[in-house]
């Protein structure tokens, strides 16, 4: 098939500026066309390499996700790609993408999805870059695209029948090659190399129970063939494992509050031994055990402790990073163990010069994100595995690890508390409000707390160099306390703010206080500093997790 190439005269289009992890609106702002197109010739102008190079291509499965790759395959032969990896269906997990790119040696990746946002044709719709490591584009990167997408007048599409993606197989369309591939069969190849998989088989043959719940979205069939087919876990271990385009209506983030259902089966009767939830594209995780939900930075500072009886670790631990906002359980750990800790902005993309460096081996977000050097994303499913792999070997429970692990290192109460949807000026207020006040709080007491470090978190990688400011308000106690705010860089409805609350506790008799209890007096200094009710009106948070 031949496709004429066209050049279509286009004109700016405000506002298409990545965010946390790449471009974000509700799907109808993406349906109306040029608004896909011009940001993706934005990304073929941005990056050269992919002309004559090889494209990954796939997405979470939400609504939209057929129709915007069709488009992405028929601009990328008018751009010059020589070869697309399209996952069958229109599906690959983020990880799995990072995957292909590396394996395939691509340039690059295109990646369709929100994440965690909810889908439906009025949910959320993203589309995001992936460089030639497999990593989120650098910030020097989408900066650029930003700043093309201002200046576009023209993209270049082809014409040409939409590629059959139901099954594998092999394609053209003009010039170009397009192999639809099986979406799973590679990362299942890649997991089974850096775990211990007899370990786990064993230990599911023992007649342990594990429960996957993938909330409808692109995990259920990553899930269904590592936890089944290789594992040999039964089939009724993943649960909620079809991707819907809608998510079934639910919000596929894994943490308490939208994997409620998860928690209650966990701290139910019946309870399995093991169980892990996953988000949109499958990047995140939710670990849990019989009555215990971890705290995403509770389980990187464990599987850090731990790294010794993971295979992809074994001998070559070489440090840790954690998002700034992430608990500092991590820090501890590395204190103990020798192995450098670095903090990072919030997002992704900032782990990849750390591990392209090999300076670290393991790296983790508050907000369910855990992942290592094997691919340059976090990775949803690998964490459950990994985890098993910990279970399989130590042969304790997950509250038993987690126990232990308090018990040497002492416990970090952590919570985050989300305010949805706020009207942006009020939210810009809040973090003006917080930045005038930085100059004159350390040394200050507050409800008992006495101040000992205040800033904008600026971060310098210490690889490349480059400096990130303003990633977020950083305000330390001196007895370990500490509160963090931020506005999300991932949201489509007016401003989010994220309050990070956090206090230390080395004494055991004291690990099993409920958290927001712990938390309550930095909780009450978050809230004088911030004003949140004063200058917003709300008086609790949407959500706390
Ligand atoms: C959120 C999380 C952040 C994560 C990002 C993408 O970004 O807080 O840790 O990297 O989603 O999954 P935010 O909305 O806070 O900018
Ligand atoms: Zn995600």
């Amino acid at each position: 098939m031949t496709g004429v190439i066209r050049e279509v005269a286009t004109q700016p289009i405000a506002g298409q500026k990545p965010g946390t992890s790449g471009l974000r609106k509700k799907v109808g702002v993406f349906q109306a066309a040029p608004y896909l197109h011009n940001f993706v010739q934005a990304i073929f102008d941005a990056v050269p390499a992919l002309k004559g190079a090889t494209l990954v291509v796939g997405g979470d499965g939400r609504f939209y996700n057929r129709q915007a790759v069709q488009i992405i395959l028929a601009m990328a032969q008018a751009n010059g790609v020589a070869r697309v990896l399209v996952g069958r269906d229109g599906l690959l997990s983020t990880p799995a993408a990072s995957h292909l790119v590396r394996k395939s040696g691509a340039a690059g990746a295109i990646i369709l999805s929100a994440s965690h946002n909810p889908g439906g044709s009025n949910g959320d719709f993203g589309i995001k870059f992936n460089a030639a490591n497999g990593g989120p584009a650098p910030e020097s990167l989408t900066e650029q695209m930003y700043a093309l997408t201002q200046t576009l007048t023209r993209y270049l599409i082809a014409d040409g029948d939409d590629i059959p993606l139901g099954a594998a197989g092999s394609f053209t369309r003009g010039q170009m090659a397009v192999e639809v591939v099986d979406p799973v069969h590679a990362y299942g190849e890649l997991m089974t190399s850096l775990v211990d998989m007899d370990a786990i088989r064993a230990w599911l043959a023992d007649g342990h129970r594990i429960r996957l719940d993938a909330l409808h979205a692109v995990g259920g069939p990553y899930a269904r063939h590592v936890f089944c087919d290789l594992l040999g876990a039964p089939a009724d271990s993943v649960v909620n494992g079809v991707p819907l385009e809608n998510f079934g209506d639910g919000h596929p983030d894994p943490n308490p509050v939208y994997a409620a259902d998860l928690v209650a089966c966990m701290n139910g009767p019946d309870a399995p031994d093991f169980a892990a939830a996953f988000d949109g594209d499958a990047d995140r995780n939710m670990i849990l055990g019989r009555n215990c939900v971890l705290t995403p930075s509770d389980s990187l500072a464990i599987l850090a402790a731990n790294a010794a009886l993971i295979p992809q670790f074994a001998g070559t631990f070489h440090g840790a990073a954690r998002s700034m906002p992430t608990s500092r359980a991590l820090d501890v750990v590395g204190q103990a163990k020798g192995f450098p800790v670095y903090e990072t902005p919030t997002g992704w993309k900032f782990f990849g010069n750390l591990l392209d460096a090999d300076r670290i081996s393991l790296c983790g977000e508050e907000s369910y994100g855990t992942g290592a050097s094997h691919v340059r994303e976090k990775d949803g499913v690998w964490a459950a595995l990994c985890w098993l792999n910990l279970l399989a070997v130590r042969k304790q429970s997950v509250a038993e690890i987690v126990a232990d692990h308090w018990a040497q290192y002492g416990r970090h109460y952590y919570s985050r508390h989300d305010y949805e949807a706020l009207p942006v000026e009020g939210a810009n207020a809040i973090m003006a409000r917080l930045r005038a006040a930085l100059a004159d709080l350390p040394g200050k007491r507050l409800n008992g707390l006495t101040v000992s470090l205040a800033d904008d978190f600026s971060y310098t990688d210490p690889v490349d160099a480059s400096v990130s400011r303003s990633q977020g308000i950083r305000i330390e106690f001196a007895d370990g306390s500490r509160v963090v705010f931020r506005l999300s860089g991932t949201g489509t409805e007016g401003a989010t703010l994220r309050v990070y609350l956090e206090r230390f506790e080395a004494d055991p008799a004291r690990h099993s206080l409920d958290t927001q209890i712990a938390l309550a007096s930095v909780i009450a200094v978050a809230h004088y500093l911030a004003d949140i009710v004063g200058l917003t009106g709300r008086t609790e948070p949407t959500v706390v997790t």
